[in-house]
């Protein structure tokens, strides 16, 4: 546009520097030459690298790493240029062939001056420059083989940028007299809420008054403006210390808003799912479904297993979606595939999609990012409706997971006549209740608070329950190793005393989710065994469970609910528990080393 490029790139950059942020950089065009600053280290260092020297124009591009190939170093961090700069690349994904480019590109005199893979593409750029930047770009786009979004300069040509995506998400936002094009809507939704969403094989050339989309042989393609519906405030942090607790307290309305229109008070013990829509004949021939997904999300589609099996009486098998195309599964026609992705991006879990898609199998897409890749593919959508979920560790994107598997079983079940009315009506009842009840669980961290300064410094945690006291104490121990680095390991409680009771000593924190009233009396043997051992133990039971203070050292007591509900709430603590474990470490809750929010390399 006209407004200068280098503040709006910052600006944009810092609100998508939660999917990479081991270095940062800029390339301007400052009217004779492409400018580019980058260096190693968060966004702030590259603010301090150039203050007082910003560069000058109002055609540029930006990009935070999350590395693959190089170390995060200053060479290694985007953008980069051919040996001349006159062709300056930023790049998500991965260049597969680019040892083979490379090695070409050496014997021809290219002098290449990082370990990356994209660099590659600045040369490949140079190298096929034919006049023309837009068939250059095709033509280079025929050499490269993997995943990538792309976003290209040209200093002969530059009043453009030119970008192209396969596998990895770009989104363009359209403007007034100026353009956009980010990873993810959080970085343009200050200027615009007009958008279109780029799909695998398009092109786009983004100028100050246009923006034209062809496929890669040329033709125009027809986008339809997707308009954002939530605002920047959205994905602001709002007076809160960090995202994940701001995050963490807006679960109540995240809930709130997965529940709309799909489960009421008037409509007792049916659930609504205008998106599918579905029949009971849509439900003939499906004998089995598989869960498929990564993180947090494989451990909510764990309790989905569950909900689905239970009241719907289907089997279920839950895949970590990197190891589910590897291990050939046995899926056909007869099989229901669902990918759980808060973000709709996750690179392995848009490879399960394609491959059950590929074997016939019908595919339904759970996902929080309206428009994502995931959204698109799938053959049916169901929305978490949990809002932009920025901090890494993923919190209101589980608990609206969870709503959905819960909700989807129970409209499963109906179709097939299996839930018995009353127990219908209970849960949708009780689903009803849950943005309240999550509310009155947040209320109470005081408690939490003095066990994270009490057991911040300990070295390793151990998680147990049994049933789906189990599966949340998955989850709460990926929370705590992934934002405060405590070892953490969680068990089924009744596997414990198969080897792992050897490392629960005196004084080892065991926390020990004790919710679900059928395995009460065997959880509560298994939490002699360890006290026995002279471990610390932290129990979170339901209200009134007050047996339990005579063995436990602490009780953390969530509102009463069906054991079903459970989940929902027991989780609540755990989360807290890691963010203000975290804190007490002084490790950087947001941006946990190592990690991105969104995975979207294998
Ligand atoms: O966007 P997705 O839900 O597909 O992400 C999956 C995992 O990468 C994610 O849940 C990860 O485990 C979280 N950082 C955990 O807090």
């Amino acid at each position: 546009g006209s407004k200068q490029a280098t503040p709006i790139l910052l600006d944009g950059m810092s609100k998508l520097e939660y999917r990479g942020y081991d270095s940062a950089g800029i390339a301007v065009f400052d009217g004779s030459k492409i400018r580019v600053e980058k260096c190693v280290g968060r966004l702030e260092a590259l603010r301090d690298k150039i203050k007082g020297q910003e560069p000058v124009g109002t055609l540029g591009m930006g990009h935070t790493r999350w590395a693959t190939h190089g170390r995060p170093s200053d060479r290694n961090s985007h953008p980069h240029a051919d040996s001349t700069g006159e062709f300056v690349v930023v790049h998500n994904g991965i260049i597969e062939n680019y040892l083979t480019l490379k090695e070409q590109l050496v014997n021809q005199g290219h002098h290449f001056l990082s370990e990356t893979d994209t660099e590659v593409v600045a040369h490949l750029l140079a190298q096929q420059y034919d006049g023309d930047f837009v068939s250059t770009v095709r033509k280079v786009l025929r050499l490269i083989d993997g995943s990538y979004s792309l976003v290209m300069m040209c200093a002969k040509e530059p009043d453009k940028l030119v970008c192209c995506k396969k596998d990895n998400p770009l989104v363009i936002g359209l403007g007034e007299g100026e353009n956009f094009v980010a990873s993810d809507i959080p970085a343009i939704i200050a200027h615009t809420r007009k958008t279109y969403v780029l799909s695998d094989g398009e092109l786009a050339v983004v100028t100050k008054d246009a923006v034209q989309v062809t496929n890669l042989a040329g033709k125009p393609v027809n986008k339809k403006v997707y308009n954002v519906t939530w605002n920047a405030e959205a994905a602001e942090k709002g007076g809160f210390e960090h995202f994940m607790l701001k995050e963490i307290y807006e679960q109540p309305k995240a809930i709130r808003e997965t529940l709309r229109g799909r489960v009421s008070a008037e409509k007792q013990g049916e659930v609504v799912f205008k998106e599918l829509g579905w029949e009971k004949p849509d439900l003939f021939g499906i004998d089995r479904i598989f869960i498929v997904a990564c993180g947090t999300a494989y451990h909510a589609g764990m309790v989905g297993k569950y909900y689905l099996e239970k009241f719907a009486r289907i089997p279920v098998e839950v895949d970590i979606a990197s190891e589910f195309r590897y291990r050939d599964p046995v899926i056909d026609e007869s099989c229901l595939l669902i990918l759980i992705s808060q973000s709709g991006e996750t690179s392995d879990t848009l490879a399960a999609l394609r491959e059950g898609k590929r074997r016939g199998a019908r595919t339904l897409a759970v996902t929080n990012v309206v428009g994502s890749s995931l959204a698109r593919e799938a053959d049916d959508v169901i929305y978490t409706y949990a809002g932009p979920e920025i901090a890494v560790a993923s919190t209101k994107a589980y608990t609206t997971q969870l709503i959905v598997m819960l909700m989807f079983a129970i409209y499963v079940a109906n179709l097939r006549g299996k839930l018995d009315r009353d127990l219908a009506c209970l849960l949708t009842t009780a689903l009803l209740a849950m943005p309240d009840q999550v509310n009155r669980t947040l209320e109470e961290v005081e408690q939490i608070k003095v066990f994270a300064r009490q057991y911040g410094s300990t070295e390793d945690v151990f998680f147990l329950g049994r049933s789906l006291d189990y599966f949340v104490a998955l989850e709460g121990a990926l929370k705590l190793k992934e934002i405060s680095y405590i070892h953490a390991e969680a068990y089924a409680a009744g596997e414990l005393k198969h080897g792992t009771l050897a490392l629960v000593v005196e004084g080892v924190p065991v926390i020990v989710l004790a919710t679900q009233n059928d395995v009460f009396a065997k959880t509560m043997a298994n939490l002699k065994e360890v006290k026995a051992r002279q471990a610390v133990v932290i129990v979170i039971a339901q209200e009134g469970e007050t047996e339990v203070e005579k063995i436990a050292d602490h009780v953390i007591y969530i509102p009463r609910t069906n054991k079903f509900m459970a989940p929902l709430l027991t989780v609540l603590p755990l989360q807290l528990l890691a963010y203000y474990a975290a804190l007490t470490r002084g490790c950087d809750v947001d941006k946990p080393r190592n990690l991105a929010k969104s995975v979207t390399v294998e």
